[in-house]
């Protein structure tokens, strides 16, 4: 089973997963937690050069390919091995972002971005995707008191907004995939219904 979590900048999705896996591992399910863009020793490099904020001239058309270079390599050497053998792998962001962020956030030609998703992943879906949907001020906020800045958390806060409600497109589109999550509310309550739809799931 292949979980992906996806959210806005601040959602808290990393901050979930290693009680989510542990939860899982309880349970007795083999659970493998990754990340885009990283992922592999490759994928790693390439998000070095996307995150990096002297990378000020990049063009968005750069920024969607190098995503999906690092993705096809992340999909051949982690996530379609671990789901061959049965693993349930949690993948912190995935192809969703890529149609957030360079999509609608960029304003690039939503269908053009499929095609190239298409060929980076052969095609490979989440079987569930947890989209932890946060207030962009909020989410923003909590990014700038917490985690690294990054070039892409650089962007304006109307790009951070057109994210948010790309995703909620995204997910209204494709509601059997798809389960949104209000990640405004306390951790605890979010942790809770994380794991009440992954095991609904499995
Ligand atoms: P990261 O530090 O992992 O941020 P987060 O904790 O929010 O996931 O940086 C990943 C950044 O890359 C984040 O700003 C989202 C962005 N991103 C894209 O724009 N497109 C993509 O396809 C992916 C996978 C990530």
């Amino acid at each position: 089973m292949f979980i992906t979590l996806e959210g806005p900048e601040g959602s808290g999705k990393s901050s979930h997963i290693p009680y989510l896996v542990e939860y899982l591992r309880e349970r007795g399910h083999t659970v493998f937690p990754t990340r885009e863009p990283g992922g592999t020793s490759i994928g790693e490099q390439v998000r070095e050069i996307l995150n990096n904020l002297k990378n000020t001239e990049m063009h968005p058309r750069t920024e969607t390919l190098l995503f999906q270079a690092a993705r096809a390599q992340f999909v051949e050497q982690v996530i379609k091995p671990r789901l061959a053998v049965g693993e349930i792998v949690i993948s912190d962001r995935y192809a969703d972002s890529t149609l957030a962020y360079q999509g609608y956030g960029h304003q690039q030609d939503l269908e053009k971005i499929r095609a190239l998703i298409n060929y980076a992943t052969g095609g490979l879906l989440p079987d569930l995707t947890i989209l932890l949907d946060v207030d962009v001020e909020i989410g923003l906020e909590r990014k700038e008191n917490g985690d690294e800045w990054n070039r892409l958390d650089a962007y304006t806060v109307e790009f951070h907004r057109r994210v948010r409600q790309g995703y909620l497109a995204l997910a209204r589109e494709e509601p059997q995939r798809w389960s949104i999550i209000d990640a405004g509310q306390a951790w605890d309550v979010v942790q809770e219904e994380m794991r009440r739809v992954i095991i609904a799931r499995l």
